[in-house]
């Protein structure tokens, strides 16, 4: 008795072993365990036997339908965990979806916006010389103002009497572009620029600017006031106006400083304005001949104007951003809160 109860058991362990699917699974039961399994016909002998010999036969019996049920289900746990893994309608775990950054989502605004009125999108270098970074804007080696431009020099051998440095201004690229190209031009070149400041709620070392200029013969500052006013209008508010300051820069003349009226409080008066009703945006103004000259174009037969602006303050502006750290502190609290993938 106990050897035909091994045989059924061993019989059953192998076959159930081989087997590659649930329906083959289910042939197996049906056949060690089902009612005309060999288990069933040997238990029908039961009957047959010694009385005292029955307890131990239905012991065994017993026994040998535990150990298949249990190889049964222990090989059906293995078809359901790989029907799991293909299971490909299963939902996905979350993941994190990546989003531009605040001030490259503003960078690509205010370069479609210019776009669409004709100018192209070029980008500059970040390291350049003395004679890009000033000279050629008519900013002397030895001039005061370039004070005003404080910089960083690069540990690189000069070539010639102008060393290597970080660009302090994105106005560089006017140079470069002026050079390389022919009027009529029209460029916006957006970039990183650099200057040895104190980190604090208003400055960094590192930050963007926008640079745009147009050379042609006839160009007057009424285009220049047609573009920058067709930005603000694009970038802020249909209703915005433009405030032209006299101003000072080297490579611009005449120059100027404009204002936005106040976005927050619409010219009315805030904080944000300084009760003024209005913030300042940029610097701009005609090129200087001397720049023009500089780069090969005749000043005489081209004019040109130019303008410049803080990418991360008109960011600030447009979502009442009050630090611009939190711009490189890479928190993603703040960042999230810009959703533009
Ligand atoms: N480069 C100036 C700066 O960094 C900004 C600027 C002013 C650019 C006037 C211009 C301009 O093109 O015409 O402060």
């Amino acid at each position: 008795m106990q050897e035909k109860f091994n045989v059924i058991k061993q019989e059953a362990q192998e076959a159930i072993r081989k087997v590659s699917s649930l329906a083959e699974l289910e042939e197996a039961r049906v056949r060690f365990l089902g009612r005309k399994s060999k288990l069933a016909s040997l238990s029908a002998t039961f009957s047959g036997l010694e009385p005292s010999q029955r307890p131990e036969a239905g012991r065994l019996f017993n026994e040998v339908k535990v150990f298949i049920a249990g190889i049964l289900e222990e090989k059906k746990k293995t078809f359901s965990f790989s029907k799991e893994r293909i299971d490909i309608t299963f939902p996905s775990k979350k993941t994190d979806t990546a989003t531009k950054h605040p001030l490259s989502s503003v960078v690509r605004t205010m370069c479609h916006i210019f776009e669409a009125i004709g100018f192209e999108i070029q980008e500059g270098a970040e390291i350049e010389d003395e004679w890009y970074n000033f000279q050629a804007l008519n900013i002397p080696l030895e001039h005061p103002s370039r004070d005003a431009f404080d910089t960083f020099y690069l540990d690189l051998p000069a070539q010639g009497k102008y060393k290597y440095l970080l660009r302090s201004h994105t106005s560089p690229s006017q140079i470069r572009l002026m050079k390389k190209r022919k009027p009529p031009l029209a460029f916006v070149v957006p970039g990183r620029v650099y200057r040895p400041d104190n980190v604090d709620a208003s400055h960094s070392f590192m930050f963007h600017q926008v640079e745009g200029f147009a050379v042609d013969r006839d160009i007057t500052f009424a285009h220049l006031k047609g573009t920058l006013l067709y930005f603000a209008k694009h970038m802020f508010l249909d209703e915005a106006k433009l405030r032209f300051r006299p101003h000072f820069f080297p490579f611009t003349e005449p120059s100027a400083e404009v204002d936005i009226s106040c976005i927050i409080c619409r010219g009315k008066g805030c904080s944000v304005c300084k009760r003024t009703g209005w913030l300042e945006i940029l610097g701009c103004g005609m090129i200087h001949p001397n720049v023009l000259k500089a780069c090969g174009i005749d000043s005489k037969k081209y004019q040109g104007f130019a303008f410049g602006m803080g990418v991360e303050r008109i960011a600030m502006l447009k979502y009442g951003i009050n630090d611009i750290r939190l711009f490189f502190e890479n928190d993603l609290r703040f960042l999230r809160q810009f959703y533009e993938v």
